[in-house]
């Protein structure tokens, strides 16, 4: 399970000594995922371009499968939401993707360090028509998120959160003092290849998401649920809550 993808992040030491985790998916469910998109999550074109110029770019294909995509967008829409806080905005595909459940006068944060991924993200989210309604916070998440909860704005609705896994945990907190109540929180890569039960498949990040699947069943502000999923990118899952 263990492969060498190129680090995300060249300053983060654990890429330079520890072989990067890899995603193994099975043909069989690239192809199932290919056929439900095509026929049923009709992805478009401002979606499919933040596909290609990320690939363009370098960047890893860790964007949120189609289906996936098109999830949240109906999550969105389904929970009324105006205002979405996300946490990890790569080329920006999850971003347009929300943003198309937003309605016009909604608004979207996402929260990006690594400034070649937020000027590649912007370029996708303007010619998605989103330039408006979506704002991209440059720095380490935990920064941004401490100075929003300075800020004086109304409560999230929504928060995605699928950054580093290692601060999943301080994310979840984040979004329970950020969110309002009743708020949706979806959090990404919650099964990672079964390294949930086997920590050893991916010593940097399976305590992460561990600790958090904890957290999401223990926190008395959070009622929450995983659901496992298979595709494109492998053997993985997301959770779903609902701050209480
Ligand atoms: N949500 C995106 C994928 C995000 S990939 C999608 O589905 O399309 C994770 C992103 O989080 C990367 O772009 C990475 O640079 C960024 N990231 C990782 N750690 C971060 C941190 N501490 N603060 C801000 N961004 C971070
Ligand atoms: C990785 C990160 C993600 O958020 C994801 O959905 C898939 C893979 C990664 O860092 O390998
Ligand atoms: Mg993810």
């Amino acid at each position: 399970m263990l492969g060498l993808r190129t680090c995300l992040d060249p300053r983060d030491a654990a890429c330079q000594t520890v072989p990067m985790f890899e995603h193994k998916p099975r043909p069989e469910w690239i192809a199932t995922e290919e056929f439900i998109s095509n026929a049923v999550v009709h992805p478009d074109a401002a979606v499919e371009q933040a596909i290609r110029t990320a690939a363009e770019a370098g960047m890893p294909a860790i964007e949120v499968a189609p289906n996936a995509g098109k999830l949240l967008k109906l999550l969105v829409q389904l929970s009324g939401a105006r205002r979405i806080l996300e946490i990890g905005t790569l080329a920006g595909y999850s971003t347009i993707w929300m943003g198309r459940g937003l309605p016009h006068n909604g608004k979207l944060v996402t929260c990006e360090y690594l400034p070649q991924h937020a000027e590649v993200a912007w370029a996708n989210i303007d010619a998605a028509g989103l330039g408006e309604r979506v704002e991209i916070r440059l720095g380490p998440a935990l920064d941004t998120l401490a100075a929003l909860a300075e800020e004086d704005r109304e409560p999230f609705d929504f928060i995605f959160i699928d950054a580093d896994k290692q601060n999943n945990s301080r994310y979840l907190d984040w979004a329970v003092r950020l969110g309002r109540p009743g708020a949706v929180v979806v959090l990404d890569n919650t099964i990672w290849e079964g390294a949930v039960l086997d920590p050893g498949l991916d010593p940097v990040n399976a305590p992460g998401i561990i600790d958090a699947l904890k957290l999401l069943g223990d926190h008395p502000k959070l009622d929450a649920t995983v659901i496992q999923t298979v595709g494109s990118k492998g053997w993985d899952g997301f959770a779903l809550a609902r701050i209480t």
